[in-house]
This record gives C-alpha cells, sequence and structure tokens, in this order.
C-alpha cells in the first residue's frame, strides 16, 4: 500500500493520509479507529455504488466495533442538491448522527462532493473520509477538500473547503468502471502530465495498451503520481488562491463544452477537447511549440478521447457559456496555459478573438 501525506496548515491539524492500493480496506476499521474517535459511522453512496460496495466497506468497518449505517442516494449528477442535502440530514438526525460521528464517503465526485458539504455544515461539522470508486474522484476530486452542491444557477454554486480525515483508494474498484467512465479519469490523468510531470506524459504515450487493460503496477504508479501532484498543489494553495487553479487546465473550455452541449459530453470529454483548446491557444500566443501541441493532441486522440468541438455546438453558444462563467465566478476568466509540457502558467488576457479562432480550429 503506498501513502501520501497532505500536509496543510499546522495550526488546524488538517493534514491526511492519501492511501493506494488493492485490498487495502482491509486496514479501513484500523485505521479510522486509531485517527478517529468516533461514535458512529455513515456511510453515504449512491444506487450504482451501494450494491457492489455498500456492504463491503460495511463490513470492513464492523471491525472497529462501533455501529455503520448505509444512506443510498440516486445515482446521478442530479442528486448534488440542496433537496439531497436536506434528505440525507434528516435520515442522519433520524439515526441519531451527532457531533462524534464519521461520515464515509463511498462513491464518484457527486457523493463525494455532497458528503464532504453536509460533513462541513452538519451540526457545525463532522468528520469525514474518502473512499472514491470512480478514477475521476480517484485521482481529482476526493483528494483537496472542495465540496458543494449545484445550483439552477450553475454548478458548484454552494460549497465549502473541508478537508477529509483520510482518503482511501482502492484500485481494485476500477474494475467495475465502463469504459467512458475510465476514460474520464484518464483526461484528468492526462492533465497532470501536462501540467506537471513530462515523465507521466511520456509513460502515458509509451504503455497506452498496457494501461486501458489496466495493468495494476501502472495503474498503481500513474494513480499515485496525479495524487502526489494534486496533493503538492493543494498544501500550497488549498483555497485556490493562485497556484491551484493550473488544475483547470482545459477546464474553462472544458465546462463551457460540457454546458453548451446540455451535458451529452461528459466531463472527461469536455476537459479532453478544453485541453486541446487550451494547448492550441498557447500554440498560437506562441508560448508552446507545434511538436508539443502535437503531442498533446496525439495523446489525447490515442485514449479515444475526443479533440474537436462537435459540429452543433456554436461558436457563440460556447463563447456564452464561458462569458456567464466570468460573471459568476469572477470578473475576471483565467485560462491555464503551458509553455510547454510540465511548464503551465495562469493567464486573464486571452481575447474573445483567439478562443473564437481556436473553437472554430477544433470544429468537426
Ligand atoms: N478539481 C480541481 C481542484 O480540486 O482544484
Amino acid at each position: 500500500m503506498e501513502r501520501i501525506k497532505v500536509n496543510l496548515d499546522k495550526g488546524r491539524n488538517d493534514s491526511y493520509e492519501i492511501f493506494i492500493g488493492r485490498e487495502i480496506l482491509d486496514r479501513l476499521g484500523l485505521v479510522v479507529k486509531v485517527r478517529n474517535h468516533a461514535d458512529r459511522y455513515v456511510i453515504i453512496t449512491d444506487s450504482g455504488v451501494n450494491p457492489l460496495y455498500g456492504e463491503l466497506v460495511r463490513e470492513k468497518l464492523n471491525g472497529a466495533n462501533l455501529p455503520v449505517d448505509i444512506i443510498e442516494i440516486a445515482a446521478g449528477e442530479a442528486s448534488k442538491s440542496m433537496n439531497t442535502v436536506l434528505d440525507v440530514v434528516s435520515q442522519l438526525i433520524n439515526l441519531g448522527a451527532s457531533r462524534k460521528s464519521l461520515l464515509v464517503a463511498l462513491g464518484g465526485g457527486v457523493v463525494g462532493d455532497l458528503t464532504g458539504f453536509i460533513a462541513s455544515i452538519y451540526m457545525r461539522s463532522v468528520p469525514y473520509i474518502q473512499i472514491p470508486t470512480t478514477l475521476v474522484a480517484q485521482v481529482d476530486s476526493s483528494v483537496g477538500g472542495k465540496t458543494g452542491v449545484d445550483l439552477p444557477e450553475g454548478k458548484n454554486l454552494l460549497g465549502t473547503f473541508y478537508q477529509p480525515e483520510g482518503v482511501f483508494i482502492e484500485l481494485s474498484f476500477l474494475k467495475s468502471l465502463s469504459d467512458a467512465d475510465f476514460k474520464n479519469g484518464l483526461a484528468e490523468i492526462i492533465k497532470y502530465g501536462i501540467i506537471s510531470d513530462e515523465e507521466m506524459f511520456k509513460l502515458l504515450e509509451r504503455e497506452h495498451d498496457a494501461i486501458v487493460d489496466q495493468q495494476p503496477a501502472l495503474m498503481k504508479n500513474i494513480v499515485k503520481r496525479s495524487c502526489k501532484i494534486k496533493a503538492g498543489i493543494v498544501e500550497m494553495d488549498e483555497r485556490e488562491q493562485g497556484l491551484r487553479r493550473i488544475l483547470n487546465f482545459g477546464h474553462t473550455l472544458g465546462h463551457a463544452l460540457e454546458a453548451a452541449s446540455d451535458y451529452r459530453l461528459s466531463h472527461g470529454e469536455g476537459v479532453a477537447i478544453g485541453m486541446v483548446g487550451a494547448a492550441g491557444i498557447s500554440h498560437k500566443l506562441d508560448y508552446l511549440d507545434q511538436a508539443s501541441y502535437k503531442r498533446i493532441l496525439n495523446l489525447i486522440k490515442q485514449y479515444g478521447l475526443p479533440t474537436q468541438v462537435p459540429g452543433d455546438l456554436e461558436t457563440k453558444k460556447i463563447v456564452g457559456f464561458l462569458a456567464s462563467d466570468k460573471k459568476v465566478m469572477d470578473s475576471k476568466l483565467h485560462y491555464v496555459l503551458v509553455k510547454k509540457i510540465g511548464a503551465p502558467f495562469v493567464t486573464d488576457a486571452v481575447g474573445v478573438d483567439v478562443i473564437t479562432d481556436v473553437i472554430e480550429e477544433l470544429r468537426q
């Protein structure tokens, strides 16, 4: 089992560990018990994950001789809402969950973000741990303490920064992922290669077949490297004042594409096209050479992720979503660009004409 320490503000005693490996849940009860003096555990999971892993995790926690309950929410992004928060909170109250209870997020990004949010506000906050079951959650959303729910006005508009007590990444869970969900996670792993780890980028280029076959040692390697990169960035900029923005490489355009497609494009697909767009802007503005741009494009293509803007998405509509993002989030849109593979930077100086040209160039 691999362990990565996330060292946060010492004054708040907020540091925690990420455990990565196979069959690591055998240690779950023990590790949780040693770290946390909870009076009961409540697993929050969804209708897709519960039948697969709910009882397994309950069994592992039972080893700590404390009551374990399971709350199931409906699978899907629609559950990331205040209605679900209120529903889960009343179930927690009915179960008798107190400030000494520990919540366990068992699932993908929706379950993780929702559970973290509830943990940050239930009875003025209770501890929680993350057991991510999708590749995106394992390499991205379970690490770093971003929590939240969506509002009709936009995604993730209510939320907190609230760190888990630990993250348990059980790699054998990846076997149950659909091909599409596996690719969504690969898009984030490719992102880490582009922004921070040229060696991993090369590994992804070289080992495509073994990675799509989920060869265990390679999966452990790339998940661990990704978590290490994310943990290192979060340690330096937990609340996204600056550096953490580089994790959004490909996401600015990616989110606009997802929204413009009415979420027909998955997050990973939006990010994949968004990364080609960000690399394209970097090249157009003379920061990135043509050969590196081509390598980024080819790697994304190699993993079966889309690299072109679907023909039915009008450029005006995509740019409109970029503008509304700008209004909601901040008065400026920050783009993450790259000078070379492994060397990102953030700028708010990308003109709408450049973005429009790049979107047009990425058309099918
Ligand atoms: N997913 C980007 C972040 O956690 O900052």
